[in-house]
């Protein structure tokens, strides 16, 4: 790895201690007000708000460091549950936008029970009970920040609806999104994994980011010896697919 890379990585590396102890501190205020004082509804809504976006900081930050391992072809396979990583995922989208779904996901007892609240969202999720509690060997982190990203865009330019479908395929995990959006034209299916490109939404309404999560995307997948692919067209929604081996032990 280059000097100025691993300079950056480290830059991103030493704001996780700084972001712990915020995260920490406004924990403290709002868990322990016997200790520091009762808070108003106002202050509470103020640190809650700040605490929201201190994770979304320390996601960023891991989501950063995980691309630079994966850009030095490490990967970390560690035996994982499939409800947990699809579960964590989910609130951790949801944690930044919507308190009271990620409430209701964590306090959510089954898959069915959790299948009938995303669909109230408009997301259906489709999983065979027996697949969502294996356990299974691959590198979490990654496959995670895969799927919230996909999640994300389907979320992001859905009209509607969004599909989650996960399976088991010959000995690989696959992870289907699809969304009900206005669909990617055959010209862009190349160009969208490039870093920093975006359509331009016309006839739909402009929406932010910054064109590097699928360009991110693509680097994880290939590391994980996965494929990624993608059906859409003009009109048609889009469905991105990723195929990530299973390891078959720890
Ligand atoms: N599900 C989708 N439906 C339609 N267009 C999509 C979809 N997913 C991605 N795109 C197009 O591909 C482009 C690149 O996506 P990418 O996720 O890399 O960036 P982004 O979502 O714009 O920003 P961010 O960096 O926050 O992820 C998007 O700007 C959008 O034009
Ligand atoms: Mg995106």
């Amino acid at each position: 790895m280059g000097k100025e890379r691993i300079k950056i990585d480290f830059l991103i590396h030493d704001l996780k201690v700084p972001l712990a102890v915020v995260e920490a501190g406004i924990k403290s205020l709002l868990t322990r007000q016997d200790k520091y004082g009762k808070l108003t509804e106002k202050q509470e809504k103020v640190l809650r708000r700040a605490l929201r976006n201190t994770k979304i900081t320390q996601t960023l930050v891991s989501d950063a460091l995980e691309l630079g391992r994966s850009r030095e072809g490490v990967v970390h396979s560690i035996s994982c549950n499939i409800s947990e990583l699809i579960r964590g995922a989910f609130l951790e989208i949801f944690d930044l936008t919507d308190d009271r779904l990620s409430e209701e996901i964590r306090a959510c007892p089954d898959l069915s029970r959790l299948k009938q609240i995303l669909l109230d969202h408009g997301v259906e999720l489709r999983v065979e009970e027996n697949f969502w509690d294996r356990e299974v060997c691959l590198d979490e982190p990654k496959v995670k920040q895969i799927f919230r990203n996909l999640l994300n865009n389907a979320l992001k330019y859905r009209r509607h609806s969004v599909e989650v479908e996960i399976i088991e395929e010959k000995g690989a995990l696959v992870l289907s999104v699809s969304d009900d959006g206005e669909g990617i034209p055959q010209e862009y299916h190349q160009r969208i994994f490039e870093c920093y490109f975006q359509m331009n939404g016309e006839g739909s309404c402009p929406v932010r980011g910054h064109g590097l999560g699928l360009a991110g995307v693509m680097v994880l997948v290939e590391d994980m010896g996965g494929t990624l692919t993608l059906e859409s067209d003009q009109g048609q929604g889009a469905k991105f697919s990723v195929k990530i081996p299973l390891m078959r032990e720890c």
